[in-house]
């Protein structure tokens, strides 16, 4: 089983609105769509197109979290979260008639000491019913910024592989602890590095160091350039076919969500590179977050070129 982390959950409000938006007046909105939010939710719903068997879990709170969980249900996700007094927190993303998106992230309630103790505790337990654990995205305050790393430390112990996916304080703290894999996108290379990442070279120059201080699968993804990862059986690249990109956000979870499958089949790493790029590159073919196509993903498979470069 793979079981995804997200300690940052929400219920992801899309408003449409007719016009553009305009600050100070009243705006109708058209239509209104609820999902369940947080870049692990994502990561589990691509898990479960991919046809494996995941298991969601995380802190959720109030009315809200409630929400989330029955969304998940409905979608067939299994879930089990630490419920928290403060409410899971809502995102609103405005679509508006000029084609531009407008995003409120509420910052989330922060999650005490207990139930941060809980948490470790749930995590503990399911920790024996699964081979892979997936972690992505932000936590709320009030966990340490080394919570990730507390969590590869426990999954390492019990011989499970810690997928890494976050930013900022997280990663530089989580990497710490030498996950199993991690994703960093060119923006989150410059955060490991402390400055801009100019070149390739010097992507996968940072990723090798990354490597070399004890993290097993090093993938670095490149948007429509597709992806590299560096790791024990060499350096490869994958590029995906050209493709109709209606709506990127989220391709990165879908890429950890399809390697999460593919390490749980014991898939290679050309296989499994391969059919990340082929999921990933699929999801950006639709609106939906977290979602592809069986069939775009069997084209995009086709016609992903892996190569070996080192
Ligand atoms: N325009 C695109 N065309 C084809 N494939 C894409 C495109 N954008 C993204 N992908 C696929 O998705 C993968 C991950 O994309 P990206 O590098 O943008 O991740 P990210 O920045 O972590 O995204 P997010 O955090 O929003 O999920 C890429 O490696 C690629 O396979
Ligand atoms: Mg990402």
């Amino acid at each position: 089983m793979i079981l995804t982390v997200t300690l940052n959950v929400a219920v992801d409000k899309a408003y449409v609105i007719e016009g553009p938006l305009q600050a100070g007046e009243v705006m109708r909105v058209k239509t209104c769509s609820n999902t369940a939010g947080g870049k692990g939710l994502n990561v589990s719903k691509v898990i479960g197109l991919c046809g494996e068997e995941v298991l969601a879990t995380g802190f959720t709170g109030g009315f809200n979290g409630a929400y989330v969980e029955k969304l998940l249900t409905e979608k067939g996700i299994p879930n089990e979260f630490v419920h928290v007094k403060g409410e899971t927190r809502s995102c609103i993303n405005i679509l508006d008639g000029d084609g531009k998106s407008t995003e409120f992230l509420e910052p989330g309630a922060p999650v005490t000491a207990e139930e941060e103790a809980a948490f470790l505790r749930k995590f503990e337990t399911l920790l024996p019913k699964c081979s892979v654990v997936t972690m992505s995205g932000s936590a709320p305050k009030g966990l340490p910024a080394d919570i990730y790393g507390k969590l590869i430390a426990m999954g390492k112990k019990a011989g499970v592989k810690m997928i890494l996916d976050t930013s900022g304080q997280y990663l530089i703290e989580g990497v710490k602890a030498k996950p199993f894999l991690i994703k960093p996108n060119h923006d989150e290379i410059a955060q490991l590095l402390g400055r801009p990442a100019e070149t390739m070279e010097e992507m996968l120059e940072s990723a090798k160091e990354l490597h070399r201080s004890g993290i097993p699968y090093v993938v670095i993804s490149l948007g429509a350039d597709g992806a590299a990862v560096v790791c024990g059986e060499g350096v490869y690249t994958a590029r995906p076919p050209k493709i109709q990109a209606v709506n990127t956000v989220g391709c990165g979870d879908s890429m950890v969500g399809a390697m999460a499958a593919a390490l749980e089949r014991g898939y290679g790493v050309e296989e499994m590179l391969r059919y990340a790029v082929a999921v990933s590159s699929a999801n950006a073919m639709n609106l939906e977050t977290g979602y592809f196509r069986q069939e775009d993903m069997e084209e995009n498979l086709k016609q992903v070129i892996v190569e070996k470069i080192g």
